[in-house]
C-alpha cells in the first residue's frame, strides 16, 4: 500500500517534503497513531504541535460531525455564529479585544504584520519597519518568510518585502541600537519552536515591551505554536509578565482543522476598517466548530494545567533518563528541546521511532518533544523509559 501512494507521490506530489518519514498512518486514538499494517506508534509531535486534544478526541468529533451535517461554509459576508462565538470566547480567555480569523499561521501573521503597518498609515506617521529575530520562524509566504530569520527560508524569493530587520535573540543591546523612528513593530515567538525550542530571556522579552511602550512601537507576538496551552498558560505570554498588542495563533487552535487567529488589543485593531483585510475561507463555520470545541475540550479536562505539570515532570525525567549526553534540556510546558552534546538527534529520533515512538528533531543535535496535551504520567514515563534504553547506544 504505502509503495503505491510513495510511487504516486513522487511522481505526482511537488517536492517539497522531499523523502517523507516512511510512515503512513490509517487511524489514531488518544496519543496512539496506527500504521497501515496495523502496528500502533505513541505520538509525541502531535503532527508538529497541532493535536492537542490528540486524536478522534470524542467531543471534538461530535461537534464536527454534527457541524458537517449543518452547514460547511457561507463567507464572512454574513454573520457566523460559530465565528463570533469563538471571537467572544478568545477574547475573554486573554488581554485582547478584537479576533480575526485566517487559515493559517502564516496567514495570521502576514494579518498581524499589515495591521501594524496600518496603524501607523491611517495616522500618517511614516514607520513600516519590523524588527524580528534571527533563528526565527514565521511562516513561508513571501512576507513571512521574509519576517523569518533564517536565510535558507527566503533567498530565491528576493525580492523581498521591504522593511524588515533581525536582531538576535536575547540582545538587547541590539535591540536598543536597532529601533529607530522608522519601527513600526517588534515581532517575536516567545519560544523560538522551529529554531530548536528556545525560550526567550524575560528580561529581552521585558525590555521589548518597554522600548516598546517608551517609543510608540506595537509588540507583535507569534503564538502560533505556543499558543492554547503548549507552554502550561493559554498563550506563552502569561509567562513573561508582559501583554502584547498583537498576537498570533493557530495550530492547536483547531484541534487539528486548519484555522489560524490574529488578536489585538482595540486601540490598534481599530486601524483595520472595513475592505482593508479579508479572507474567503477564514472563519467559517467548519473551523470555528473545531475551535469552540477544542477550548471547551481544553478548559474541561484542565489541558492547560496538565501541559505545566506534566512538561515541569517529563523535563526533570529526561535529564536523569539522558544525563551527561544532554548540553541542555529547553522549553516550557510540553514544548521541550533535548540538546545533545553530540550530534545524534536524528539518530536518537530514529530509533525511537523504531521503537514507535513519534517525535521530531532540529538540526543534527536537538530532539523536539511536543505531545498532544492530553499526554498522561504514565505516557511520559514509557517515552522516558525508551530513551533511557536507547541511551545505552550512544
Ligand atoms: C512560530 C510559527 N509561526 C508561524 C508558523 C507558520 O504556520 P503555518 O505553517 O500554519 O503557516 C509556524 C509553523 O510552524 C510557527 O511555528
Amino acid at each position: 500500500m504505502i509503495e503505491k501512494i510513495i510511487e504516486f507521490d513522487k511522481k505526482y506530489y511537488m517536492n517539497t517534503f522531499g523523502d517523507r518519514v516512511k510512515l503512513m498512518f490509517k487511524e489514531g486514538k488518544g496519543i496512539e497513531l496506527t500504521n497501515y499494517d496495523g502496528t500502533v506508534y505513541k505520538d509525541f509531535f502531535a503532527g508538529i504541535a497541532v493535536s492537542a486534544l490528540g486524536h478522534s478526541h470524542p467531543v471534538l468529533v461530535d461537534a464536527l460531525k454534527n457541524q458537517v451535517s449543518k452547514l460547511l461554509h457561507t463567507s464572512s459576508i454574513y454573520y457566523v455564529e460559530n465565528q463570533a462565538l469563538l471571537a467572544e470566547k478568545l477574547c475573554k480567555k486573554t488581554c485582547f479585544d478584537k479576533v480575526f480569523f485566517a487559515n493559517t499561521g502564516a496567514e495570521a501573521n502576514e494579518g498581524a504584520i499589515k495591521l501594524a503597518r496600518k496603524y501607523y498609515y491611517n495616522q500618517g506617521i511614516d514607520k513600516y519597519e519590523i524588527i524580528t529575530l534571527n533563528n526565527s520562524f514565521h511562516g513561508r509566504t513571501v512576507t513571512t518568510a521574509t519576517a523569518t530569520g533564517q536565510e535558507k527560508y527566503k533567498k530565491p524569493y528576493a525580492p523581498l518585502t521591504p522593511g524588515f530587520v533581525h536582531i538576535d535573540a536575547n540582545d538587547i543591546d541590539a535591540l536598543v541600537k536597532t529601533v529607530n523612528d522608522k519601527t513600526c513593530a517588534i515581532m517575536v515567538e516567545l519560544v523560538q519552536g522551529e529554531s530548536g525550542v528556545r525560550p526567550l530571556d524575560i528580561e529581552f522579552v521585558s525590555a521589548i515591551r518597554k522600548i516598546c511602550d517608551e517609543k510608540n512601537i506595537l509588540m507583535i507576538v507569534d503564538e502560533v505554536q505556543t499558543g492554547i496551552g503548549r507552554t502550561g498558560k493559554f498563550f506563552a505570554y502569561e509567562h513573561f509578565n508582559i501583554e502584547p498588542d498583537i498576537l498570533t495563533s493557530a495550530k492547536a487552535l483547531g484541534g487539528g482543522v486548519p484555522i489560524g487567529a490574529l488578536l489585538a488589543k482595540d486601540f490598534v485593531a481599530s486601524a483595520f476598517v472595513p475592505g482593508d483585510h479579508g479572507t474567503t475561507f477564514g472563519g467559517n463555520p467548519l473551523s470555528t466548530c473545531a475551535g469552540l470545541a477544542t477550548l471547551e475540550i481544553i478548559e474541561n479536562e484542565k489541558l492547560v494545567e496538565n501541559s505545566l505539570e506534566l512538561g515541569t515532570y517529563f523535563k526533570a525525567e529526561l535529564e536523569k533518563a539522558i544525563g551527561d549526553k544532554c548540553k541542555e534540556i529547553r522549553g516550557i510546558g510540553l514544548m521541550i528541546g533535548i540538546e545533545f552534546k553530540q550530534p545524534i538527534g536524528k539518530a536518537v529520533n530514529a530509533k525511537l521511532m523504531e521503537n514507535k515512538y513519534l517525535a521530531g528533531s532540529v538540526g543534527d543535535s536537538v530532539l523536539r518533544v511536543v505531545p498532544p496535551l492530553i499526554v498522561t504520567k504514565e505516557d511520559v514515563d514509557g517515552f522516558v523509559e525508551c530513551i533511557s534504553i536507547i541511551m545505552n547506544e550512544f
